[in-house]
């Protein structure tokens, strides 16, 4: 009599189970984000974010190609809902394997530029970074280079430091000039800017500037917020790092400095996707915008948000590159073809 009685349960005990997660998946009182962010600012992002809707933030953190692996091991039982990354190259990755869903909202299309978001509303560009040429000051003129074209000028022979190309920063940047100049002529680009290595190509950003600074090359490319983090450095070695280095904002008087950004997209498997959306849709508001972008050192996208950033403000105003950012995840295999053909480790 009593077995039976159990057995009978055993249904409504799972019922049981069912209803008593079914309102918090109802009412979205969570939103587990996926993020390779871990800046201080983030902090004051998400209490900002709980305060005003009252869903709490749960953060699974990890490097930017990890978490991307890491999601996609976890296929439909995943519980990301949102997927923060930086570089539109990363994000057409994740694109690519099926880890975002497509969100429409009116807010998010008035809040960003079209040009800082997929067109088919996978992902969404919160902040700017601008890829820059910097120069040790004490061997190159301001002035003295004002393009990216110039990098693969003869004249720099022997004195151009860069990154790897496999980096997502310099395919990117490859995927901008593929649209500007053509595969033709942005492939001899990149074979004259091999050309004019100064050594072959090692270490992330920091490391180029901090060559540079050294006098092992003359000239470099960086995104800002590598110098901006220099320049607002605890340590005396590090701002005497960015004292001996120029920056120039590439191609004003042509198609822009090449732009990129740090964005976030709904997850595929969205168990909380209201609270996604309204996650996504609160990072355009000016307080978030400034929490987000100013963590970084980078721009916010929405126009008008004032920013007390003291290094973005000695920067001022530029011409950025209009492509739509979209373009460049499109170009990323082009871009690898061409490094390869070059022979840009
Ligand atoms: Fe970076």
């Amino acid at each position: 009599m009593r077995a039976i009685i159990i057995n009978d349960m055993k249904p409504i005990l799972l019922i049981l189970a069912v209803l008593a997660t079914a309102p918090a998946i109802a009412q979205d009182k969570v939103v587990n984000l996926y993020s390779s962010r871990h800046y201080q600012t983030d902090e004051a992002l998400y209490s900002g974010f709980t305060r005003l809707t009252g869903i709490k933030v749960n953060r699974i953190e990890g490097g930017e190609d990890a978490l991307i692996e890491r999601i996609r091991n976890e296929g439909a039982r995943s519980p990301a809902d949102v997927i923060i990354t930086v570089d539109a190259g990363r994000l057409w990755r994740a694109e690519q394997l099926g880890l975002f869903q497509p969100v429409k909202s009116a807010l998010l299309e008035a809040r960003l530029p079209q040009a800082y978001r997929d067109p088919a509303g996978q992902w969404f560009g919160f902040s700017l970074r601008a890829r820059l040429i910097a120069y040790n000051k004490a061997k190159v003129r301001p002035g003295e280079i004002q393009t990216y074209e110039e990098l693969a000028e003869p004249k720099w022979k022997g004195r151009v430091c860069m990154r790897s190309s496999t980096n997502v920063y310099n395919l990117s940047l490859m995927g901008a000039l593929i649209d500007h100049l053509g595969e033709q002529k942005a492939e001899a680009w990149a074979r004259g800017v091999r050309a004019n290595f100064a050594r072959d190509p090692k270490g992330g950003d920091t490391d180029q500037l901090k060559a540079v600074a050294a006098g092992q090359c003359d000239v470099t490319v960086s995104n800002q917020y590598y110098y901006a983090r220099l320049a607002r450095s605890a340590k005396p070695e590090e701002r005497a790092v960015a004292e001996q280095v120029g920056v120039v904002f590439p191609n004003q008087a042509s198609w822009g400095t090449h732009v990129n950004i740090s964005g976030a997209g709904v997850a595929r498997h969205s168990p909380n996707r209201d609270a996604a959306v309204k996650f996504l849709e609160y990072l355009t508001s000016d307080e978030a915008q400034r929490y987000f972008a100013d963590g970084n050192n980078e721009w916010p996208v929405v126009a008008g948000v004032r920013i007390e950033n003291p290094v973005l403000g000695e920067f001022g105003e530029f011409k950025r590159d209009r492509l739509n950012v979209a373009v460049l995840g499109r170009n990323q295999p082009g871009a690898q073809k061409i490094y390869d053909r070059a022979a840009w480790k």
